[in-house]
């Protein structure tokens, strides 16, 4: 089969397109056949050796992993309640730059048979993170969100739930006006430059000096402890991800908390796991969303799966609006 492996960490340019035998789906695990895949931010800290994680502990050569649509092409022993053929999603830490990827079968999830394949990218990784931050962050109606990297390939979809989960006023941030102009589309009420020094000011601002009540923070480094300072009392910040900081997190002391504010975080294959149930509730909502329009999938880029090294260009470009997408040119 086709696949993309890195044998060292490095730039983009270690992705290389190789021929590698269809692997066997273990006991308890299915094997898909992709149609599609999302890039995410994570991967490209994968490449690059710079991943946060502690979950990630890759042998070369690596396959690296991502939010994976395709069809079950065959079942390891003791799988129930799938069968070939069916149109499924799954995210995985490994293996889905591929034709194939074996996945176990309890991270899996129907995809609508009739839904485009890069929009349906937005099921197994990103959407349920995108609800499940708000969700770990008790969102109540009329509260205010601020959603940092909102044009990304999450916080796009973070600022379209909060907006059909209720929230008030919506704050969003980002590096270019360009993006910027793209959340704004998407339904931000307030939009900030943080690439500028004053940003906080400007939330702050937005807030009437209130702080807000939650923030959803993907970027961490020192802004991570500047969201918890614009936390208004009972305010709740949610950690999920560094992609600013990468392995460097920055030290926060109870202290900065004790004005009745809450550091909470996320992370999907916890969340998968032990809020099983809300997770599969999530799902079936954010298909409703993506086929009634609710919430939009922006696909910035789809390229053919051997173009991967583009693919991870694009998105450490920080030029993307959305998700950029790799397509095995299989359709299901
Ligand atoms: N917790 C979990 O379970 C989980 C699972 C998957 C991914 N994640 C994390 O979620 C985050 C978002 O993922 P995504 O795939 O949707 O990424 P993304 O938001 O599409 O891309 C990352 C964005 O972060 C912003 N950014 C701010 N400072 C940056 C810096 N110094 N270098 C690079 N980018 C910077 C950029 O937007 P601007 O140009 O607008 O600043 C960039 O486009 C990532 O941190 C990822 O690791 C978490």
């Amino acid at each position: 089969m086709r696949t993309v492996r890195i044998h060292a960490f490095g730039g983009p340019e270690v992705l290389r397109a190789e021929e590698t035998p269809v692997p066997s789906p273990g006991p308890g695990q299915v094997l898909i056949a992709v149609e599609a895949v999302g890039v995410g931010f994570a991967q490209t800290q994968m490449r690059r050796d710079a991943f946060p994680a502690p979950m990630w502990r890759p042998s070369f050569p690596i396959v690296l992993g991502g939010d994976v649509v395709g069809t079950v092409a065959a079942l390891g022993a003791g799988v129930t309640g799938l069968g070939e053929g069916d149109r499924v999603g799954a995210f995985t830490l490994h293996g889905a730059y591929a034709e194939y990827v074996a996945v176990d079968a309890d991270t899996v999830l129907p995809v609508p048979a009739g839904m485009d394949a890069a929009t349906a990218t937005a099921l197994p990784g990103s959407g349920p993170i995108a609800m499940g931050v708000l969700a770990t962050a008790a969102l109540r109606p009329g509260e205010s969100v601020l959603v940092h990297a909102a044009a990304g390939g999450i916080g796009h979809l973070a600022v379209q739930a909060a907006r059909a989960a209720g929230a008030g006023r919506i704050i969003a941030t980002a590096g270019s006006a360009a993006k910027l102009d793209f959340v704004r589309e998407l339904g931000a009420d307030v939009l900030v430059d943080y690439s500028r020094d004053d940003w906080p000011d400007r939330v702050r601002e937005a807030t009437g000096g209130q702080g807000v009540d939650i923030v959803l923070d993907s970027v961490g480094g020192e802004g991570l402890r500047t969201g918890i300072g614009l936390l208004a009392p009972f305010g709740r910040l949610v950690f999920y991800g560094s992609s600013a900081g990468g392995r460097a997190l920055p030290a926060v002391s109870p202290m900065e908390l004790i004005g009745m504010r809450s550091l909470t975080c996320f992370a999907l294959g916890q969340w998968r796991t032990s809020r099983r149930r809300t997770y599969l509730d999530h799902h079936d909502t954010l298909v409703r969303h993506l086929t009634d329009g609710t919430v939009r999938h922006a696909v910035h880029a789809a390229l053919p799966l051997e173009e991967a090294a583009k693919a991870h260009e694009t998105v450490e470009s920080r030029a993307h609006t959305g998700r950029v997408v790799l397509l095995t040119g299989r359709t299901g």
